[in-house]
């Protein structure tokens, strides 16, 4: 996938939105916006730098949910960051604010970043989806196809020292498995040709539906925090 070897970085991770390549282009190249209900273009997506990915991603009409969409929701946070956090597709206020986890989960998901002394500004925030499933309904295969290539860059150009997976959604597809996600909590799983550490937890809507299960995403973060820290040679799974 073109993503380089994963390395450690001075800690602490900067908080300036700064993108990954500063290299300006003087000539800005034009994102070329494929017809509606085109497949996506992976190979072309993986050689986007920041601004024209999210300039493709918010132009997307790969699938279906563009016509339902009040707006793409490319992500949020430092494109430099060391933690990414990954969930499954905007809800109803993320599709009108344009950013992600922003309604109640949200809420409940930054205090979950506070906890590991992450937040809006230091961590990055995407969705598996860009876009609003209409109904909140679970993302289908040719949805997450179409949208597979963008996540994948965005982890390539942001090289982070950890991914969190929030949510079954989320976990399934970034570990290709339908295994349940209480198997897939516990330990510390490799994602891509980079092996970069990936940590599954709960999704902080369903968190606000089974409050006492917030003590397994303690668990979860302390993990998470543990193999940042210790930067350690994890078996892979
Ligand atoms: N749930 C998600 O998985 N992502 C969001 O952006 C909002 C709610």
């Amino acid at each position: 996938m073109g993503i380089e070897a994963w390395v450690r970085r001075a800690p602490p991770a900067g908080v300036e939105a700064v993108a990954p390549d500063p290299a300006p282009d003087p000539v800005p190249t034009p994102v070329p916006v494929p017809a509606p209900g085109a497949a996506t273009d992976t190979a072309a997506v993986a050689t986007l730098d920041w601004d024209a990915l999210r300039e493709r991603v918010l132009g997307c009409r790969d699938c279906e949910l563009h016509t339902s969409r009040t707006q793409a929701v490319f992500g949020v946070g430092n494109p430099d960051a060391d933690w990414l956090v990954v969930g499954e597709a905007p809800g109803a206020e993320e599709d009108r604010r344009g950013e992600p986890f922003v309604g109640r989960a949200g809420q409940l998901l930054d205090a979950i970043l506070r906890a590991a002394a992450q937040d809006r500004k230091t961590a990055y925030i995407a969705n598996i989806l860009k876009c609003r499933p209409p109904n909140n309904r679970d993302p289908n295969p040719d949805e997450i196809s179409c949208c597979q290539g963008y996540l994948a860059r965005q982890i390539a150009l942001i090289r982070p020292r950890l991914i969190l997976a929030v949510g079954r959604i989320a976990a399934q597809h970034l570990l290709a498995t339908d295994l349940p996600i209480g198997r897939l909590r516990g330990r510390v799983h490799r994602w891509g040709e980079a092996a970069i550490p990936l940590v599954v937890t709960y999704h902080p809507a369903y968190l606000l539906r089974s409050p006492s299960e917030k003590r397994k995403v303690w668990q979860d973060l302390q993990l998470a925090m543990q193999c940042e820290r210790e930067q350690v040679e994890v078996p892979m799974q």
